[in-house]
């Protein structure tokens, strides 16, 4: 962490009619990392980003991107970085094509480079067939991949992509976290949001947990699984009195009883500690009819601490609102 990190966010404030929305956000991003940004709904994520992107001002604190603050030097923020997200910047009467040279002209390229960037991009976002339609009658996930083309016309040195992913087939999403990946490895720093909290655990070098407009917690995604607990053996039993008889057998090692035929068993996640509670019931003549081990993810991370799940199941409709 140093003075030089390409994002820093110092007690970001946000109210729209009195109601605070953000209440206070710290956060830093170093150079060429990716941090994943995660929250329930309305946690004020997109608002984090519309302000470190200049589209929103800020009621209080401050924030650096690229080393210029987002309110007095705006103009150089702007430069210094590629937005996209839910509050897209496809124009819907442009074709996709047309949209991507329109982009290379604010960039100011030339007519040429604009040309050739934007066929470079259809041909990766696999786009090229709808490259003569106008945007308006692109499905919603070829509306993301031209969101997400857009924000790479230019290859900015900073990136906020406000779920990048949601509403995209699997087969593009991992292309697009490989394209991800690829910019991380050419020196992009990423703030990213999203919902899925297996892109943040693929993606991100660091978490930054916010709910209610402040942030509650932060690591990488390791530090963040560890304050859950430790890994988990569950047992299923034939009978409830085999679910008795094993309680008795492991006594303190048992977490906790999930129904009449489950146990719960904290162990430290080894061959050997797991053989060793099998073989303990083994010799008691227990019968295990299943049993599986469970690593905590970061949905457990999330659950503990926002008190519910991350809402993966939203629809696209929902969240453009
Ligand atoms: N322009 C606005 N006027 C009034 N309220 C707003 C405005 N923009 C955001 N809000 C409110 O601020 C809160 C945070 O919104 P924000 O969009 O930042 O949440 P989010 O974390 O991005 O949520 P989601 O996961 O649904 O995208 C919400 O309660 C939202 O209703
Ligand atoms: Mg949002």
């Amino acid at each position: 962490m140093s003075d030089n990190d390409p994002i820093i966010a110092r007690g970001l404030k946000k109210s729209f009619k009195n109601v605070d929305v953000l209440d206070g956000i710290d956060l830093r991003v170093e150079r060429g990392t990716v941090l994943a940004l995660l929250g329930p709904n309305g946690a004020g994520k997109t608002t984090t980003i519309r302000i470190l992107s200049t589209l929103l001002p800020p009621d209080g604190g401050q924030a650096l991107v690229n080393g210029f603050d987002v309110v007095r030097e705006a103009k150089q923020v702007r430069r210094s970085i590629g937005l996209t997200g839910q509050y897209a910047a496809v124009d819907e009467y442009l074709t996709g094509r047309e949209n991507l040279e329109m982009m290379g002209k604010l960039y100011h390229l030339s007519s040429n480079d604009s040309k050739r960037r934007a066929i470079q991009l259809l041909e990766e976002f696999d786009l090229s067939e709808a490259a003569n339609r106008i945007a308006k009658t692109y499905s919603g996930g070829m509306r993301r991949r031209l969101d997400l083309a857009l924000s790479l016309v230019a290859t900015p040195p900073i990136l906020f992509l406000d779920e990048p992913t949601t509403g995209l087939d699997p087969r593009s999403r991992l292309a697009i976290w490989d394209r991800i990946e690829k910019l991380v490895y050419d020196g992009t720093t990423i703030l990213l949001t999203t919902q899925y909290l297996d892109e943040a655990d693929k993606l991100a070098d660091r978490i930054v947990v916010i709910d209610h407009g402040r942030v509650i917690a932060e690591g990488t995604s390791n530090e963040l699984k560890s304050n859950v607990g430790n890994e988990r053996l569950e047992l299923v039993l034939p009978t409830e009195e085999e679910v008795r008889k094993t309680i008795e057998a492991l006594r303190t090692e048992v977490l906790r009883q999930e129904d009449n035929r489950t146990i719960t068993v904290a162990v430290d996640g080894s061959i050997t500690h797991v053989k060793k509670i099998l073989d303990l019931l083994q010799n008691s003549a227990i019968e295990v009819e299943s049993f599986t081990l469970h690593k905590p993810t970061l949905d457990d991370v999330f659950l503990q601490l926002t008190g519910h799940e991350a809402t993966a199941a939203e629809t696209e409709e929902d969240k453009i609102k």
